[in-house]
């Protein structure tokens, strides 16, 4: 995010006349407060939703048609910095107010979730981080950026880019996996996609990269729990996906619920300001999450509201989401001096930054024939086709036992699991704004493409099975695809799961299928990685399909009727059984590394493996791999590996680049994946895949966060999946 001087110029002279009660509004984020439109307290509500009084559908339908205090009155009398919101004329509305009838006229920061698309979805993160395509991050980010425009959304809470190695964590759905470096990737795209494309005002919005920082290690995957980790691996992998962002460019952050090793990162004025602003040299801002500051007296760091609020600021939290602490408190706690000016006026500049950026002094109204361009009508085709390409590149083949995909032209299939028929359970968690008319089941993928194809619900992730239509599938098709696996609500925010193996009856619908004789293929809808031990055992084919957003029913059809060759890869690593998490291929290396012998790092009664390790994912054609070279150069190795197409297919594969510092003052991971290119090959072709390490990419942060490079032996790896690869080694000398 770079102004200009006169860009800054402004900023520093609207600062000079502002008032102290106007800086504290800078500071505030609202959100429209439900005042009404139903018969209980908002509270009551949620809790109804929650346990199944009502369900998710009904709660919608109050939503939209609820009252609303939007706090004109605050916004008027500069009360209030941002506001969250999708709706374009309302955001119109209010922009006017700040604009117009405030007395300095700073307009709103309108802020949403908009994680994975907005009115057009595209897969949820950690699927599309599978397609290992920094090109497709960018572009669904624009998307992205475009619609949110077209809403009024100038800031997004996006991209999510915790780091998250346990897959019972609901939350590693939203974002790009186990893995630092393609994390670091995935984030750099998604802020370039957001925010770069300056060419007019409704191309780019605001990013706010979350959660800051570690939240994905939350201790056991349970959801709001502590982090506790050494300095040397914050550095390492958590932080490293935020740095990126940063030098990419980042508008802003979000710190997160958790403490880490004891600090909750609302409050931590090591990460929030000796790394992120000092160090990093963010000029953006930081917002709470949801109600963040005030559970800082629940995490029992503050002795009440107002002590977390001077916390807060003081550590360089600068904008409040949800309490009104800031807006409640922080007169008195300037007044009194125990946070300066300074500190506020420093959170007030960083916050008018991202609006000068953003143009919004001059024109923040959205045009009305941008939200005309929505209102009623289905997404823009470009876009549609979008997701279709982004659904396309994220699925990924586990099993294929004897090529029994593609199905052959002409196979009856039946379409098994209630999952198969459903257009609203292939968006994922943390999407909004999208319209059912927009969305396309995999029954409806497999109709359109005239597929001799009859469906059956049999069973899903909820509920019982029906045994008729079980036996009804079994006899009709010639083999029965089955889709199971969770509903959007089962991943994401507050939804951490201790079983992750299949849900609900869905193993047992399988067995009974499997039963019949009928060869089954297992296509999966899911948010997190599954346990997936008794399915490979026993299921013959295994498509992972991940929630893939609006196109969802296109792309599986197109893949299992061979129109499209599977090309994605795993981001995280999947788990044989239930127990074995977290999980995750770089782990550090043991002293006593997991083998068939009793006193090694193992467990009793369960594979210490993954069962799909990360970088996993098959093709319909076969890849081999041969002749790994490296040399050294003055300031880096030049690897090159050679790739050849084995099958009879055209494919593409992600030839990955993996890295061991044998010998290190620390213990390093067995195995850390360094770059990944991909490539597509004619069947029978054959390509040398050149990679050039910078020696400085060799190092890593110690534990006084310094980054070292040490002399010594390294082994590099060249492969298609972090398991199976082709190695050699050398020794550097810095
Ligand atoms: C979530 C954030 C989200 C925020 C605002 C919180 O509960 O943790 O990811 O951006 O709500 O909706």
């Amino acid at each position: 995010m770079n102004l200009t001087q006169e860009q800054k110029d402004r900023v520093e002279s609207i600062l000079a006349q502002m008032t102290l009660e106007e800086k504290i509004g800078q500071v505030n984020l609202e959100s429209p407060s439900i005042v009404g439109g139903f018969d209980v307290p908002f509270e009551e509500l949620i809790e109804m939703m929650t346990d199944g009084r009502i369900s998710q559908e009904e709660f919608g339908q109050i939503m939209a048609t609820s009252t609303r205090d939007y706090h004109e009155d605050d916004i008027r009398a500069g009360r209030v910095g941002a506001m969250m919101g999708d709706d374009p004329v309302k955001a119109n509305e209010l922009q006017k107010i700040a604009l117009e009838e405030s007395r300095l006229g700073i307009p709103l920061l309108m802020g949403f979730d908009v994680i994975h698309g907005l009115r057009t979805v595209y897969p949820i993160a950690i699927a599309e981080a599978g397609s290992f395509d920094d090109d497709l991050f960018e572009r669904t980010a624009h998307m992205a950026a475009e619609e949110s425009r077209a809403h009024g959304i100038t800031w997004n809470f996006a991209p999510m880019i915790d780091v998250a190695r346990d897959s019972r964590w609901g939350r590693v759905s939203e974002g790009p996996g186990e893995d630092p470096r393609l994390g670091a990737r995935f984030a750099r795209a998604k802020i370039r996609g957001l925010q770069n494309d300056q060419s007019s005002k409704e191309k780019y919005v605001a990013a706010c990269m979350k959660h800051y920082v570690a939240y994905g290690a939350c201790e056991s995957g349970r959801d709001y729990n502590t982090t506790m980790m050494s300095n040397s691996m914050l550095h390492n992998v958590y932080l490293q996906t935020f740095r990126a962002a940063v030098e990419e460019g980042a508008a802003s952050a979000m710190a997160s619920f958790n403490d880490l090793n004891g600090v909750p990162c609302t409050v931590n004025p090591y990460t929030l300001r000796t790394v992120l602003k000092d160090g990093y040299g963010m000029n953006g801002f930081v917002v709470s999450d949801a109600n963040g500051i005030k559970e800082c007296v629940t995490h029992g760091i503050a002795r009440d509201d107002e002590d977390a609020g001077v916390q807060a600021m003081n550590a360089g939290l600068d904008m409040d989401m949800g309490t009104h602490i800031y807006k409640d408190y922080l007169r008195k706690a300037v007044e009194e001096g125990r946070v300066s000016m300074a500190v506020l006026d420093d959170a007030v500049r960083r916050i008018l930054n991202v609006k000068m950026w953003l143009g919004l002094f001059e024109n923040p109204y959205v045009p009305e024939e941008s939200i005309a361009e929505y209102a009623d009508r289905d997404v823009p085709q470009a876009h549609s086709d979008l997701a279709l390409e982004a659904a396309e590149k994220s699925i990924v083949l586990l099993k294929n036992e004897e090529s029994l995909l593609p199905l052959q032209p002409d196979t009856k299939i039946s379409l098994v699991g209630s999952l198969a028929d459903s257009r609203t359970e292939i968006i994922g968690a943390w999407a909004m704004s999208w319209q059912e008319r927009d969305c396309v089941s995999i029954r409806q993928g497999l109709e359109k493409r005239g597929a001799n194809v009859k469906y059956f619900a049999c069973g899903g992730p909820e509920g019982d099975l029906n045994k008729e239509e079980i036996e009804e599938a079994a006899q009709w098709g010639d083999v029965i695809v089955a889709v199971l696996g969770e509903l959007d609500s089962m991943s994401g925010e507050a939804s951490s799961k201790a079983d992750i193996t299949l849900p609900g009856k869905q193993r047992k619908l399988l067995k009974k299928l499997l039963k019949t004789g009928k060869k089954v293929v297992l296509v999966l809808m899911n948010g997190r990685p599954l346990a997936l031990g008794w399915e490979d055992e026993n299921v013959p084919a295994i498509l992972e399909g991940w929630h893939l957003g609006v196109r969802m029913g296109d792309a599986v059809a197109e893949v299992l009727l061979g129109e499209k060759v599977p090309e994605g890869k795993l981001s995280s690593s999947f788990p044989a059984v239930n127990g074995i998490e977290p999980l995750y291929y770089n782990h550090p290396s043991t002293g006593r590394p997991g083998s068939k012998s009793k006193f090694t790092s193992r467990y009793l009664d369960a594979p210490f493996a993954a069962l799909y390790p990360f970088g996993y994912g098959l093709s319909y054609t076969t890849f081999s791999y041969s002749d790994l070279t490296v040399k050294e150069q003055k300031d880096c190795l030049e690897i090159s590996v050679k790739v050849a197409n084995t099958g009879e297919r055209e494919g593409t594969e992600t030839v990955q680049l993996y890295m061991q510092d044998v010998t290190a003052s620390l213990v390093r991971p067995v195995k850390e994946l360094k770059d990944y290119r991909k490539i597509t090959l004619a069947a029978g072709a054959q390509e040398t895949v050149q990679f050039t390490l910078p020696k400085q990419d060799m190092g890593f942060f110690n534990n006084d966060a310094q980054y070292v490079l040490e002399d010594g032996l390294f082994r590099i790896f060249a492969g298609g999946n972090s398991r199976d690869c082709l190695e050699a080694e050398i020794c550097i000398a810095f």
